[in-house]
């Protein structure tokens, strides 16, 4: 089965965004960048939420076009729609749970798990993701975009391993200590 890989920069203080969708704050240059371009290369396959997908729009994506060469997207949204779109743009409207559920079923890379935290909240109640790579930025918000969004119980990480950039950006890899298909207490997954 393919794994799932929340993949994020997150602040000190757990916020993946400010609270109008803004990521002034997160370093955008240094070799922290270098290193997530070259785990890119290493994903086939990118899911990301509508508005995520959509603040794409400001650093350049155009409507229906694809925000990662190389990769099949899909974008969980019941309210985006295109006339024209890329043939690597998938959206998912109904049943977005049980759809990547399926496709971690089918062959390929990891999956990269882009964001944001509405999304990547009820794939974690879902017990769908397997692994967390946070790149921990040098940054407190104090408000914003949680890193998971509806999240009240506590869910146990098991550390694999921590690379220090000289930007100060500090990447942490986790894996999420849930039994497959085993939800957390209180998922409402939708
Ligand atoms: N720091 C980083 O590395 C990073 C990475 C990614 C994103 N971000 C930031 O995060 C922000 C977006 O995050 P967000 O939490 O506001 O939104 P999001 O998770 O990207 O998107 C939320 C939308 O996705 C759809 N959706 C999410 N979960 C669903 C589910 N279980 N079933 C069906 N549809 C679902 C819905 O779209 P519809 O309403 O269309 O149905 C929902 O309104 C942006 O500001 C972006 O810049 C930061």
């Amino acid at each position: 089965m393919r794994k799932l890989i929340y993949h994020v920069a997150v602040t000190v203080d757990g916020f993946i965004a400010r609270k109008n969708g803004s990521v002034d704050g997160f370093l955008m240059k240094g070799d922290h960048v270098d290193a997530y371009l070259e785990h890119l290369k290493e994903y086939d396959t990118v899911v990301m939420g509508r508005r995520t997908y959509e603040a794409g729009y400001d650093f350049g994506l155009r409507p229906g076009d694809i925000a990662y060469p190389n990769m099949k997207h899909f974008v969980v949204s019941k309210t985006l729609s295109f006339t024209q779109r890329h043939a690597d743009l998938n959206i998912v409207g109904e049943n977005a749970i049980e759809v990547i559920r399926s496709l971690k079923d089918t062959q390929g890379s990891s999956i990269y798990l882009c964001g944001g935290g509405s999304l990547a909240g009820s794939l974690l109640r879902s017990g769908m993701i397997d692994e967390l790579l946070l790149k921990v930025n040098p940054v407190v918000f104090g408000e914003g975009i949680r890193l998971f969004d509806g999240v009240d119980t506590a869910v146990g990480l098991t550390p694999l391993n921590t690379t220090s950039y000289e930007s100060g950006v500090v990447l942490n890899r986790y894996s999420i200590a849930i039994e497959k298909d085993s939800p957390v207490p209180g998922s409402d997954f939708r």
